[in-house]
């Protein structure tokens, strides 16, 4: 049946059939997140942009809308981009009592604008698709949002003048753009995105730009210029960040309630004989001081608590090299939620974690190892804190997303697992000694699609 082919993530979106890349344009609009993407209708692969359509009225549960941006209807080449809700009417593109205008910006080597005032449903393209931006280099993927403090509209946009940054635009009605400032960095390469968060839930705001590979910085910004005083740039998941890879291309919703911060992210890889490529599960982003500095710190959104059941739970469990310690004996499943907290620093054991897809015979599919001598979570660096290490594992059919310590560290990852009631099992592991695990919980999760 449709959406129910091996790999085909049971509570991460892809298209219905077709290629996928970047989410362009999230946006909160009237109850509900609506998210374009880079769609290739026609085929598996990339070709001949389109922007795809799905809406949500909760980041879980997406319907897919019909196709929003066409060649030959919308004109351009429709590459990434984003996509605001003029509340104020700053455009003027509000047609009589109908909705908000919803702007959306496109474009490659200049940028183009496309709006709608019936919700979303279909957009005009504005002024027949002149660009309202001169590109300086090469350049693409426009993010705008509102910046209160200045009430204006900013645009960043990466370009590669004089070698990889991004441009900083400013606007009072979206349509007309002046050249504000320019951030450059060899390491900032497409599909930038730059949004404030508050430092440890305070009052001090700082702001993160982040590109493609989900490289970030932190700084401040003025409505103008964005500067930092950070030489090196972190990383906000530790995935595979290219294009070929399991992670690339993120943005946070615009309009958001309450200010929050919502990233998706594209996770390339993951394909079947009728799609390519799917969504991240929309991750919360917060910024946390930790002893080696500020550091973004990404978690899935709250409102995975609405497709959790069957929970069960464990405590001050000791894993040893046995078997027959694992507390999981008996439970199965391939879309499903774990949270487990180990004593690291009492630890005996060289290694723990979990083992994901594992048989009577003793295989499995992948290994979450927490190193101890090395201390990374599969692969990536990630120190105890007051001694303990929590790994929350969203495992779905064909996508894998590990949070550290809550959200220190992320991994998204795709792997194939192995279809089948014979290669659900998941084990609760430990090498060369002992750990205690503190505590663990697990959740089913349901699937997505209407
Ligand atoms: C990133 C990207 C963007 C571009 C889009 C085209 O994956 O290359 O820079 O706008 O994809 O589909």
């Amino acid at each position: 049946g449709a959406y129910d082919e091996p790999y085909r993530g049971q509570f991460h979106f892809s298209p219905r059939g077709g290629w996928m890349n970047d989410p362009n344009a999230p946006l909160y609009y009237k109850g509900m997140y609506h998210l374009f993407f880079q769609h290739n209708p026609h085929g598996l692969g990339w070709d001949t942009m389109h922007w795809g359509h799905t809406t949500s009225p909760d980041l879980v549960h997406w319907t897919q809308q019909p196709i929003t941006l066409e060649p030959g209807v919308h004109p351009g080449d429709l590459w990434s981009g984003a996509g605001v809700v003029d509340k104020d009417n700053t455009s003027g593109l509000k047609a009589g009592k109908k909705d908000d205008p919803i702007v959306v910006f496109t474009g490659t080597n200049g940028v183009t604008i496309n709006y709608s005032t019936d919700g979303a449903k279909t957009f005009t393209s504005y002024d027949n698709g002149r660009k309202v931006v001169t590109p300086r280099g090469e350049s693409r993927d426009p993010k705008v949002f509102w910046h209160q403090a200045t009430r204006k509209w900013v645009m960043v946009v990466w370009s590669n003048e004089g070698g990889n940054g991004v441009d900083i635009y400013t606007s009072r009605n979206l349509l007309d753009w002046t050249f504000a400032s320019r951030f450059a960095a060899d390491w900032l390469f497409e599909c930038p995105d730059m949004y404030p968060l508050p430092l440890d839930g305070g009052r001090t705001v700082k702001w993160v730009l982040n590109d493609a590979s989900m490289e970030y910085v932190v700084g401040d910004f003025d409505g103008t210029r964005f500067a930092t005083t950070w030489t090196a740039p972190q990383r906000m998941d530790r995935g595979r960040n290219d294009p070929g890879g399991t992670v690339y291309a993120p943005l946070t919703f615009n309009n958001m309630p309450k200010n929050r911060i919502v990233q998706i992210a594209w996770q390339p890889g993951n394909r079947g004989g009728s799609w390519t490529g799917n969504a991240g599960f929309p991750t919360e982003l917060k910024l946390r001081t930790f002893s080696e500095g500020m550091r973004v710190v990404r978690n899935p959104v709250r409102e995975i608590s609405g497709i959790r059941t069957k929970g069960r739970s464990w405590s001050q469990r000791t894993i040893t090299e046995s078997p027959a310690s694992n507390p999981l004996t008996g439970i199965a499943g391939d879309t499903y939620e774990i949270t487990a907290e180990f004593d690291a620093a009492g630890a005996t054991a060289s290694e723990f974690g979990l083992l994901l897809h594992t048989r009577a015979d003793g295989s499995y599919d992948r290994k979450v190892a927490y190193n101890r001598a090395d201390q990374t979570l599969y692969g990536a660096p990630l120190a105890p804190e007051n001694g303990r290490v929590t790994m929350h594992l969203l495992v779905d059919r064909g996508q894998l997303e590990i949070f550290g310590n809550d959200g220190k560290l992320s991994y998204s990852d795709n792997v194939n697992f192995t279809a089948g009631p014979d290669s659900q099992g998941i084990s609760v592991y430990a090498t060369g000694g002992k750990v205690k695990l503190v505590s663990l919980k697990y959740h089913d999760l349901e699937r997505i699609w209407p």
